[in-house]
């Protein structure tokens, strides 16, 4: 040992630094912990999983049968290339003509306490009910739907084995279809293993952006936990004519403007963005963030002007990226003939 007392400051030194590294890591580990990924897709009683139920959903998902000329299904609208949306402001319909709204994604929904932009709907199997007879979607009926699957006999097969004396009808099919949508989750991003101790996994500029969305940009007073959704209502101040949650909750003044906080995950398949796909790309939608949206009663206090360097920015949009998971293939369903 050349040098004993070199040797010994060496060791006291780190000691002290690695004091005083771990006090400032517990307060971004607890930060972190609030991010961590459930291990469990949360199935209701009444709909509990199984791999069959999950099949039948999916092939459901995927047949233009359901709608009222066989040419569209639920994923013409939501189609995993895109996380599970179109890449349109307004995905076009049964009618032919864009909706007002964009459709959004049906990742993470087993976890949505409500759906839609509005949430009009508390459960998915009430929600699939909505686009099949929407005139203005797949323009569907019911009886006409249910009848024609029961002339298929591998789905009226599948129907008799999950739904042992009820077989095809409404409710069992909005069952199997809610039980996949609850598969569908997104897969785990550079965040993820970030959160989960790989401290090289996201880039430097992305953890100073995850320092803005916690911290100055208050971006996580709404987009919390590791769906990134507080689940409720807010008025952003976008310019629109919708009056969103305000429809429901006329009594409420900001429910005026005001939409579901969408999650963050795959935003990267998942461009335009806002309720009506008003912003191209996630350089656009903060750009918004920036200027503090329009004056008006309802909008929410949370959102103000908010002064951003230029690479602070860009900080934030590396660590929106960093939420997105690789793609995996999602293979089509063989449907039932
Ligand atoms: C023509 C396009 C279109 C079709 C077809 C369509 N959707 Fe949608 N979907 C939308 C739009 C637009 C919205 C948002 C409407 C709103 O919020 O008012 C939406 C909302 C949803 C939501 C709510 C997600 C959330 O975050 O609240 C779910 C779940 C969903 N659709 C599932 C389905 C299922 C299941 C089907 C097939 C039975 C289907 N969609 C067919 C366009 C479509
Ligand atoms: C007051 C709550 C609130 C705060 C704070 C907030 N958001 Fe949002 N965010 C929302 C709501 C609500 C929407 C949908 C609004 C709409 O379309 O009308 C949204 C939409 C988005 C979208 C589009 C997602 C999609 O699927 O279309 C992104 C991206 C986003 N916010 C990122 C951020 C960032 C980054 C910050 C911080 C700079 C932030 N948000 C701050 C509530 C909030």
């Amino acid at each position: 040992m050349p040098n004993r007392r070199g040797f010994l400051a060496a060791i006291l030194l780190s000691c002290a630094l690695g004091a005083t590294a771990v006090a400032a890591d517990d307060g971004l580990e607890a930060l972190k912990a609030q991010y961590k990924r459930p291990m469990r897709v949360p199935f209701p009683e009444g709909a509990p999983y199984s791999p069959q139920m999950a099949t039948l959903g999916k092939m459901l998902f995927f047949d233009p049968r359901l709608s009222g000329m066989q040419h569209m299904s639920c994923a013409s609208c939501h189609n995993p290339s895109f996380g599970f949306e179109v890449p349109v402001p307004g995905a076009i319909g049964a009618a032919n003509t864009p909706l007002p709204r964009k459709a959004p994604t049906i990742l993470n929904a087993a976890w949505l306490p409500v759906l839609f932009w509005d949430g009009r709907a508390p459960n998915l199997e009430t929600q699939a009910q909505g686009p099949i007879t929407a005139a203005v979607e797949m323009n569907g009926k019911f009886p006409e739907i249910v009848g024609r699957l029961k002339a298929i006999p591998e789905y009226k097969a599948w129907f008799g084995t999950l739904f042992p004396g009820t077989g095809v009808t409404q409710d069992t099919l909005l069952t199997a279809i809610a039980t996949y949508e609850r598969t569908v989750v997104a897969g785990w991003a550079p965040f993820d293993r970030w959160i989960d101790g790989d401290a090289a996994a996201i880039s430097p500029a992305a953890q100073r952006g995850f320092d803005l969305f916690t911290g100055k940009a208050g971006c996580a007073a709404c987009h919390a936990g590791w769906n990134f959704t507080d689940n409720q209502f807010h008025d952003i101040g976008i310019p629109t004519k919708d009056i969103g949650r305000a429809a429901f909750d006329p009594d409420d003044p900001l429910a005026k403007y005001a939409f579901k906080t969408p999650g963050l995950r795959n935003l990267t398949y998942r461009a335009p963005f806002g309720h009506a796909g008003q912003f191209a790309d996630l350089d656009a939608i903060l750009t918004f963030y920036e200027g503090g949206g329009i004056d008006r009663p309802s909008k929410s206090p949370l959102i103000s002007p908010l002064s951003l360097s230029r690479a602070e920015h860009a900080d934030l949009i590396a660590f929106l990226r960093a939420l997105t998971a690789d793609k995996t293939e999602t293979a089509l369903p063989n449907l039932p003939n």
